[in-house]
């Protein structure tokens, strides 16, 4: 079993899914400029050794840029990772709390000052540095639930931090902490085992514990042990956890920041003060490039798991869904034309209203690889007719992140349209994809596999 980050890095590496960086690089930008490039060339895990200001800490990136390694950590073939995903959090694995504390767990306590990591500056308009593959655990201080999520954070000094909370759980536990006057504490992550990771962004039902989820991915119970200073239990592997309290009723400008749509941000947001950092020797630092792939397969995953079963349901000539590796708000469905039972352009209506963040929405056949966004494009390029195939939908729920939206005191809103790229009826030779004989494919590739 992969019990930590370090244990993940050596597995990956074995499997010819991680690149070691030798060049001396700089927090400031370079080292996201790096993983940026990298994730184009090569698309594997990068493990920069040379950081500049920073002796003995390694940066690990670019970690689940691919859905290669997500089916590598997984065990199971690239296309049964949705359905794998489905089959094993179905039943949840509770975790573990294991006795003794963070130093019985390989991790020292050290100065309270966030720049003990190399904490990442990203785009050229940033305010500062932010944790970006940080998870933000804390408690619902009604019922003592545990929730988490990544959350943007933002190093203001040493020991003061800005925190994006947007999105429940943790919203809501802030809302309730305040109407009590009540400070919220929280453990703040950076770097644990991939899966863990996933499992904190995953979409989860109300009372389901992340860690659950993630003790299900892993076939083993996630191990916690507890925090020094705050009433939280952190995984056992991290590689640094960041102690503190989130000032009730303060808020102080954040951003800009580069945000995961390619925009800068900046909101009036919540305060944290830093009460205790503790960090594993020669430690990894995870960093994760907003606007790079990585973003959108973390997000992509869990929603492709979440919305397929519901349509499929409804919609039995559904068979794959996937958001889009360049653009979240781009989705694509794959269905059989010949079972459909609704005309397709009235069912891409009715999905594109139900699917929040999705502003455009492809179909495709059955002989488009959903996941290749070349065929995709070929798709569109060959099948589809604008003034025959595509409808535009007026005045939808939008997301505030896009700036192209309008605001109203409803909220954001936006226009959508729907692409159908799906051969006509009775029509299949004409429009028949090339391909290259698949079995002389295979064996050509088999003999590649080394260069
Ligand atoms: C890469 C990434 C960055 C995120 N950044 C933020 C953020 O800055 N603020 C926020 O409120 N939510 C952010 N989220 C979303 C939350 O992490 C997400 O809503 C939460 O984990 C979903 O969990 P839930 O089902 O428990 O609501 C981010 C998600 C991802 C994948």
């Amino acid at each position: 079993m992969l019990e930590s980050l370090y244990a993940c890095t050596n597995f990956l590496e074995d499997a010819g899914e991680l690149v070691r960086v030798q060049e001396k690089l700089s927090p400031r930008y370079e080292v996201a400029a790096a993983l940026r490039y990298l994730e184009r060339q090569s698309g594997k895990a990068v493990l920069l050794e040379r950081v500049e200001g920073y002796e003995d800490v390694v940066v690990l990136g670019n970690l689940l840029s691919n859905r290669r390694r997500l089916a590598l950590l997984l065990d199971v073939p690239e296309d049964n990772v949705v359905d794998a995903y489905l089959a094993r959090t179905a039943t949840p694995v509770a975790p573990k709390i294991i006795e003794g504390d963070l130093l019985a767990a390989g991790l020292r306590e050290t100065k309270p000052d966030v720049f003990v990591m190399p904490v990442l500056t990203h785009h050229a308009a940033d305010a500062s540095p932010y944790l970006t593959s940080a998870v933000t655990i804390a408690r619902d201080p009604e019922t003592g639930a545990r929730g988490m999520g990544i959350h943007r954070v933002q190093v203001k000094e040493r020991d003061r931090l800005g925190i994006f909370l947007g999105s429940p759980p943790l919203s809501d536990f802030l809302a309730k902490a305040e109407a009590r006057s009540q400070d919220l504490e929280v453990a703040i992550v950076v770097g644990m085992h991939p899966l863990t990771w996933l499992a904190a962004v995953a979409y989860a039902p109300e009372g389901v514990d992340k860690f659950g989820l993630a003790g299900a991915l892993r076939g083993e119970p996630v191990e916690l042990v507890r925090c020094a200073t705050v009433d939280l239990e952190v995984p056992v592997e991290a590689e640094y956890v960041i102690e503190g309290r989130v000032r009730a009723g303060v808020r102080e400008k954040e951003g800009p920041f580069g945000e995961s749509n390619g925009v800068y941000l900046t909101y009036d947001n919540p305060v944290i003060q830093v009460q205790r950092i503790s960090c594993r020797p020669h430690a990894i630092y995870h960093a994760l490039v907003p606007f790079n792939h990585e973003e959108n397969i973390l997000i992509g995953l869990t929603w492709e798991a979440q919305n397929l079963r519901g349509l499929q349901q409804r919609f039995p000539f559904v068979r794959r869904m996937h958001l889009e590796e360049d653009d979240w708000t781009r989705a694509v469905i794959q269905v059989d034309r010949e079972q459909a039972t609704v005309p397709l352009l009235e069912f891409a209506s009715q999905v594109l209203q139900e699917l929040y963040f999705v502003k455009t929405l492809v179909l495709v056949d059955t002989d488009i690889d959903i996941y290749d966004s070349q065929e995709v494009s070929f798709a569109l390029a060959t099948r589809f007719q604008p003034d025959r195939d595509m409808v535009v939908l007026r005045d939808q729920p939008a997301l505030a992140l896009d700036p192209s939206t309008t605001a109203t005191p409803e909220g954001f809103r936006t226009a959508k349209v729907a692409m159908d790229a799906t051969v006509p009826p009775g029509e299949r030779e004409r429009y028949k994809k090339i391909s290259i004989p698949a079995d002389v494919a295979r064996r050509v590739r088999e003999k590649l596999a080394t260069v």
